[in-house]
Formats: structure tokens, C-alpha cells, sequence
């Protein structure tokens, strides 16, 4: 079966049919998948059926797959982690943990976070759990020029636990805490591969603007925040089971929803591929 594209978005966002990457994409059809990708920032594979090592080494076509140690794993590959609607803050109050419940952008407290993420809808519930997007080309884009001119030399110290959090974050052990790395990355990002300028923020792991007063940096990445996440630059993936949704970190913004039904499960696999310093 060839392979089908469908845009879902309007301005971002497409989905592809006529796959199963249970058999590795030739080099040709590898390429058209990256190809959508970069145009449309947020790509769904439909119709999956994967298992742990066959969907980790699928996602390993489009970079190098990396641990991430403070979300569990499968037993099957180390580098498929679970985010399920069963996870609890195990170290904290033990209460019910949403991954990802505000607008951000994955692993930005790394020096060089993930480049890719890719989430793969094993069980996924009857209605509600969507995963929401925003376009940061066209955020960034639609800037007034004096803001442009103001902000694109800025720099940002992103946290894991920053406090300006707007969700909570899993309590990690002490030690891992005092190891955890912060890093400070530009306010506006190139994407190394389509070379568009982004807007790259994170509403949960920015601490401040390098250089500006605390109040003065607050007013600004609020502002910016506030910009980003409009509904004209955002897509609402509703999904269905067996997608894989891929996307990139350097150019979009994204939240997870928790109000699915009380007691239907929701089920992830997850995969996260390097990236570079963000410039
Ligand atoms: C993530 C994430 C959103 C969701 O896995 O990084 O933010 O809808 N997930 O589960
Ligand atoms: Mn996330």
C-alpha cells in the first residue's frame, strides 16, 4: 500500500496512512517521512501496532534515541518509556501525575535537549486526553518587528523545577536534584535543519530572562507566553489508537489534557531522539 498524506491542521500538523513500521521505511519513503516533518512540525503515523524494541528501532531512523531516567520504561527497551494515566508522583505526595499539563517544550533544562519527540497511542481513551500544539515559526513570525528587534539576542536560564512553574513536576531524589543540569538558551532558536527562526519557550522551565530584573523578564515571558499559545498558531491532535505522533521540540510548543474519563486508562509509549545546543 502506498503511502497516504492527509494535512490536519490547517497550518500545521499532517498524518500518513499506508505504513506499518513493523518493516523498516526504505531509504526513499524515510526521507518523505522527515520531509513531512519539517513541513508540518506535528506528523501522525496512523494505524500502528508495535512493540516496544520494533517501535524504538522505527524511531531510530529519525535520530538516536535517548534514556530519559526520571520516567518509567518498559521491560522490552530502556529507551520506551510508559507515560500512562496511571503514573503518581511515587517520590512526592503520591497523588495522580499528568506529564506535560502546561505548554512546554520537552527536556528544555538540558544543555541540549531532545530534538524529536514521539508519543505512540497503545491505549487511548474513549474521548478527551487530546494533545494540543502551537506553531513557533508562525509565533515567531507574527511578531511585531520592534518585538523581533528586541528579543532575538535575549537568552533564557531554563530549570527542571523552575519558579514559574505552572504544573508540578515529579519529585526526583535529592541527589538527582542537586545533579539535575539547568541550562540558558536563546529566546529565539534557528531549527538547524529548515533554518526558520522559532520563538523557544517553556512555560514550565523558564526561570528568567539573562540580564533583565526578575519583574521586567516575568512581563516579558508572560507576553511571549501569551502570544504563542493562540488559538490561530495552535493544532488539537484527538487520538486514535495506533497513532504515533512525532514532533519537533525546535519549533513547537505542546500540553497534554487530562480530562478523560475518570477511570478509562490512557496508555504512551515514548521515545526521545538528541538534539544540539539550540542557537
Ligand atoms: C510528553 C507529553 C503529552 C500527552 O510526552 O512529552 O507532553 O498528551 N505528552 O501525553
Ligand atoms: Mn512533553
Amino acid at each position: 500500500m502506498a503511502l497516504q498524506h492527509e494535512k490536519l491542521g490547517g497550518h500545521m500538523a499532517a498524518a500518513v496512512t499506508g505504513i506499518d513500521l513493523n518493516t523498516l521505511p526504505d531509504g526513499p519513503t524515510q526521507a518523505k517521512l522527515v520531509d513531512a516533518l519539517h513541513a508540518n512540525l506535528v506528523l501522525c503515523i496512523r494505524g500502528q501496532n508495535l512493540a516496544p524494541v520494533p517501535f524504538r528501532n522505527a524511531m531510530a531512523r529519525f535520530g538516536t534515541p535517548m534514556l530519559r531516567k526520571q520516567l518509567a520504561h518498559t521491560a522490552e527497551c530502556a529507551e520506551v518509556n510508559i507515560i500512562s494515566s496511571e503514573d503518581r508522583d511515587e517520590l512526592g505526595d503520591g497523588k495522580k501525575l499528568v506529564n506535560g499539563a502546561s505548554w512546554h517544550t520537552d527536556d528544555s533544562f538540558m544543555r541540549a535537549p531532545c530534538s524529536l519527540t514521539m508519543l505512540y497511542g497503545v491505549t487511548v481513551p474513549s474521548r478527551g486526553g487530546d494533545t494540543q500544539f502551537t506553531n513557533m515559526y508562525a509565533a515567531y513570525d507574527d511578531l511585531p518587528a520592534e518585538i523581533k528587534a528586541r528579543i532575538d539576542r535575549l537568552k533564557v536560564i531554563h530549570k527542571y523545577e523552575s519558579s514559574r512553574k505552572t504544573n508540578r513536576v515529579a519529585k526526583r531524589p535529592e541527589t538527582e536534584m542537586a545533579a539535575m543540569p539547568e541550562a540558558t538558551h536563546p529566546l529565539v532558536r534557528t531549527h538547524p535543519e529548515t533554518r526558520r527562526k522559532a520563538l523557544y519557550l517553556n512555560a514550565n522551565r523558564m526561570e528568567q530572562v539573562v540580564g533583565l530584573e526578575r519583574a521586567e523578564s516575568d512581563e516579558l515571558l508572560d507576553a511571549l507566553i501569551g502570544h504563542a499559545i493562540q488559538p490561530k498558531f495552535q493544532y488539537r491532535h484527538v487520538w486514535r489508537q495506533g497513532d504515533i505522533v512525532i514532533w519537533d521540540n525546535r519549533c513547537t510548543m505542546h500540553k497534554a489534557n487530562a480530562d478523560y474519563p475518570e477511570g478509562e486508562r490512557r496508555l504512551m509509549h515514548r521515545v526521545i531522539v538528541a538534539g544540539t545546543e539550540p542557537f
